[in-house]
């Protein structure tokens, strides 16, 4: 039977769920693909050492271990941040093999360079886990929705920020001290600023933007506000009119040009959105040929997330035991002159 070999570099909140979903569904896994997947080896700085049920995998503490081991087929990168994930994503798709991140922030802010590189290379990259935790989205949006013209998007697309609203909405909890209970929860980025001033959900919306509008686009674009500065005060008003506080993504394709922000909102208690609560998040995209969909399910934490990184490795093992490398192109961009206009 065909093997593939996975080399994980970062064994953290999400690492671990990945680690976790690959042993607790090896057999079902075995059976969907004909193939077996293997945890190779682990890349991580702070691990001494595996919990006994990972002892048959090799640790390192050298990322470079496991991008030039000549048996590896995909790398997945789960550290996070700019550097060093940029370089050893771009060292690993030079090696020739396939790469998976859950990076949000690194694929909005250097997606264009990245998807370039495996391009030229002819290697895929693998990113399900970068929107929406465990919800297949990018999926969705590369696949179910590939002939639509995507009119808008919108949703709640940050588990620690709904988290967080949520509580301080239903329980009257403190801001400070609901943020605590999502960062023990493992919801939270290693840098909370990112997910309670909307700069998480800003990556995320990048990435959903750019695969949907056919044109790369940064985070820096988007007009972004978060909910660090909600109140007490601000709940109660929003319950006295009929209203839940949410932190939404939204824009529209006006067809000659893009919007997108990212603010708290005013959502009324009967909307879709307000129902919306804990660390799940929705996602709804307006099709012009499929009209409304609706996403929902858990955004964050390190059993979806890793679900959804598990599916990107077996999308992949699929495609190297077909001979398909690039059967579901990542990105593809529109030509330039048929773009919308930024503005
Ligand atoms: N910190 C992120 C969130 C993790 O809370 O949504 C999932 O991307």
């Amino acid at each position: 039977m065909k093997e593939i070999k996975v080399g994980l570099i970062g064994f953290g909140t999400v690492g671990k769920g990945l680690a976790e979903v690959l042993l607790s569904q090896r057999e079902r896994l075995v059976r969907r693909t004909g193939m077996t997947i293997r945890l190779a080896g682990i890349a991580d700085h702070g691990t001494a050492a595996l919990p006994e049920r990972f002892s048959d995998i090799p640790l390192t503490q050298d990322a470079r271990t496991l991008i030039n081991d000549p048996d590896i087929d995909i790398i997945v990168e789960l550290i996070g941040g700019i550097e060093p994930a940029k370089t050893f994503v771009l060292e690993a798709i030079a090696h020739g093999k396939h790469v998976i991140t859950a990076n949000k922030a690194l694929l909005s802010q250097e997606g264009a360079e990245i998807f370039a590189a495996a391009a030229k290379r002819g290697v895929e990259v693998g990113f399900e886990a970068s929107v929406g935790g465990g919800i297949p989205v990018i999926k969705a949006l590369k696949e179910g929705l590939v002939a639509n013209r995507i009119l808008s998007i919108m949703g709640i697309m940050n588990g620690t920020a709904n988290y967080i609203l949520t509580r301080m909405t239903d329980e009257g909890m403190p801001f400070a001290e609901v943020l605590k209970d999502a960062q023990k929860l493992g919801f939270a980025e290693a840098d909370p600023t990112y997910d309670v001033e909307g700069i998480d959900t800003a990556h995320k919306l990048a990435i959903l933007m750019t695969m949907a509008y056919g044109m790369p686009i940064t985070h820096h674009e988007i007009a972004t506000e978060g909910i660090s500065r909600i109140e007490p005060m601000d709940i109660e008003l929003a319950r006295e009119l009929g209203c839940r506080i949410k932190l939404l993504a939204i824009s529209r394709n006006h067809g000659d040009h893009v919007e997108a922000r990212v603010h708290p909102t005013m959502v009324p208690q009967g909307h879709l959105l307000a129902s919306i609560n804990g660390a799940y998040n929705a996602i709804h995209f307006h099709g012009d040929t499929v009209g409304n969909v609706l996403l929902y399910g858990l955004g964050a934490g390190s059993i979806p997330t890793g679900s959804a990184v598990a599916a990107d490795v077996v999308d992949i093992a699929r495609n190297i035991r077909c001979h398909s490398i690039g059967r579901v192109p990542a990105l593809s961009y529109l030509p330039e002159a048929m773009r919308p206009r930024r503005i």
